[in-house]
């Protein structure tokens, strides 16, 4: 789906999660939503937070999971997703704090395997993501899983790629700051949840939208395992669709 600009798109997006938690509030479900960090949810953020502040939309029935976070990274350090989330969103609006899953990057690493498989057995347990969230690394990577990911990698701790480091290293003052290694949601159960947007907005993200969407299905390019998803939308300005 193209749009005139991100702004548009991201009030549409916001639109259809709004729509969705008040189907599950009617419903006494809880709505499960898979959050991502980057600049591309940003827009897609606050338009929630204007929908809760100003139209009274209530989070208090939605249980979120987010994709990844570094490790190691202090939930309080300038640059961790927790921080992220809680400035852009979970501070704004009137969701229970325990509903709130960001991967831990301050576990040790003997620990990870296991959270990892808690992570999912959560999900699981809520009966699995309702909607999912996504961005795009210019490697067409999603979450942190990076090239090579399989379509049923699991939660696990990953080595990062140089170019998503190099991309990171603006944020933490250059690359010797940049973490190695991050915590991600696996493939398989993004292409568990029930319905997939990813956003992307620019010329910059052009040609990587242009081969996830149209090239062949491969590990190479994990994004592209979404056109094996039954109910997954790109959501896109003209700049990021420019060369489909
Ligand atoms: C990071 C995140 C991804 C995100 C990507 C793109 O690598 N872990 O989840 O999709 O950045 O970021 P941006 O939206 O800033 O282009």
């Amino acid at each position: 789906k193209v749009f005139e600009d991100s702004q548009a798109a991201s009030r549409a997006v916001a639109k259809e999660i709004a729509k969705l938690i008040k189907v599950k509030q009617s419903q006494k479900q809880p709505c499960v939503l898979g959050l991502a960090t980057g600049s591309s949810p940003k827009g897609l953020y606050s338009e929630l937070v204007r929908l809760h502040q100003e139209e009274d939309l209530s989070f208090k029935n939605v249980v979120t999971f987010n994709l990844d976070e570094y490790y190691p990274m202090q939930p309080d350090s300038v640059n961790s997703y927790v921080r992220f989330m809680k400035t852009l969103l979970f501070d704004q609006i009137d969701i229970l704090p325990e509903n709130c899953h960001i991967p831990d990057g301050t576990l040790e690493k003997a620990e990870i395997a296991d959270y990892c498989s808690r992570y999912e057995s959560k999900i699981e347990s809520l009966g699995g993501i309702d909607l999912q969230i996504l961005g795009i690394g210019g490697n067409g990577h999603i979450g942190f899983n990076e090239s090579g990911s399989l379509q049923n990698s699991k939660t696990r701790l990953v080595a990062l790629d140089h170019i998503t480091r190099v991309a990171a290293s603006k944020d933490f003052a250059g690359l010797s700051n940049t973490p190695k290694t991050a915590i991600t949601l696996g493939v398989k159960k993004i292409m568990e949840a029930k319905r997939v947007i990813l956003l992307a907005w620019g010329e910059a993200k052009s040609t990587i939208i242009r081969t996830s969407v149209e090239g062949q299905v491969t590990n190479q390019v994990p994004a592209s395992f979404l056109q094996e998803h039954n109910n997954a939308t790109f959501v896109l300005d003209k700049g990021a669709a420019s060369k489909l």
